[in-house]
């Protein structure tokens, strides 16, 4: 469900906590201060990130997003800080890294609960010292970026646990914000649902799509272990498969495998 240039009004849900991130969000949006994300899957943290981005100052600067859990140990130096050519054997030309990239704008680490940690360290020091040296290189480079992160995984036990560093943690977490899993506020679910199926209605051709009323009732009591993302493609596959502009409750279990 994204949009190139989402608003605040895209982050959409009645509920009070709802209420409450979208009014963090304005705030933060505000500020230079560092955001933390946290929420299970699919709650809107990426959508969370890149809204404080886009409704803030340096909206016009670049956006970057690094997936923490998704960058191999072996290049993550390089990928996050560059390096410059003949660096390494392959570093055939000088690369910038991404936090040099994100320079003038906002550096979303998603997934930063995956970080080992001796890459804790290596962001931390970057992140203090406000520069990056890329490798290879003798010389570092101011880097001037507000900081977003997010994770669904527990922090707080990692800190206990050692596998995550203190120092680092309140180095990105200056203003913290969790978006509630959809089963905790169902009458965002049953809200998100009618705006999904408007959206879905347009493009498969089918103008007016509704819920019918048990429908609603399972959108509203089904637990959405993948939360908003899931409720999204389920009502997806329900009216992209019940061909109908009635989606049941029967249609949403059977064409999206609800158990
Ligand atoms: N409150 C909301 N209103 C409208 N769309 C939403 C809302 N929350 C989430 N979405 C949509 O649901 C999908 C999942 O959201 P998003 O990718 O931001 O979740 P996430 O918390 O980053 O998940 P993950 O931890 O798996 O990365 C996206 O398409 C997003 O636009
Ligand atoms: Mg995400």
């Amino acid at each position: 469900m994204a949009s190139t240039t989402p608003t605040l009004a895209e982050l959409s849900g009645r509920s009070p906590a709802m209420q409450a991130v979208r009014a963090f969000v304005r705030r933060a949006a505000e500020v230079d201060a560092s955001v933390l994300l946290t929420g299970e899957t699919g709650t809107g943290k990426s959508l969370a990130a890149r809204l404080i981005h886009q409704s803030g100052e340096r909206s016009s600067g670049p956006y970057v997003v690094v997936n923490c859990a998704g960058v191999p140990e072996s290049l993550f130096e390089s990928e996050l800080f560059g390096h410059e050519r003949g660096a390494f054997t392959g570093a055939t030309a000088a690369r910038t890294g991404l936090v040099e990239a994100a320079s003038g704008g906002t550096l979303f680490l998603d997934e930063v609960g995956d970080l080992p940690v001796a890459q804790q360290s290596k962001l931390l020091t970057v992140l203090e010292e406000r520069t990056v040296r890329p490798i290879g290189s003798v010389k570092s480079r101011p880097v001037e970026l507000r900081l977003v992160s997010g994770t669904g995984a527990d922090l707080e036990a990692a800190l206990e646990a050692g596998s995550f560093r203190r120092d680092l943690f309140h180095r990105l977490a200056v203003l913290r914000c969790w978006i509630p899993p959809l089963r905790e506020r169902p009458e965002d679910a049953l809200h998100l649902a009618r705006r999904f199926l408007r959206r879905l209605g347009r493009r498969y051709g089918l103008d007016e799509v509704r819920l019918s009323p048990d429908g609603a009732s399972l959108v509203e009591s089904y637990a959405w272990p993948g939360n908003v993302r899931e409720l999204a493609h389920a009502l997806e596959a329900a009216v992209i498969l019940g061909r109908s502009r009635v989606v049941t409750a029967d249609t949403l279990r059977e064409a999206a495998k609800l158990r």
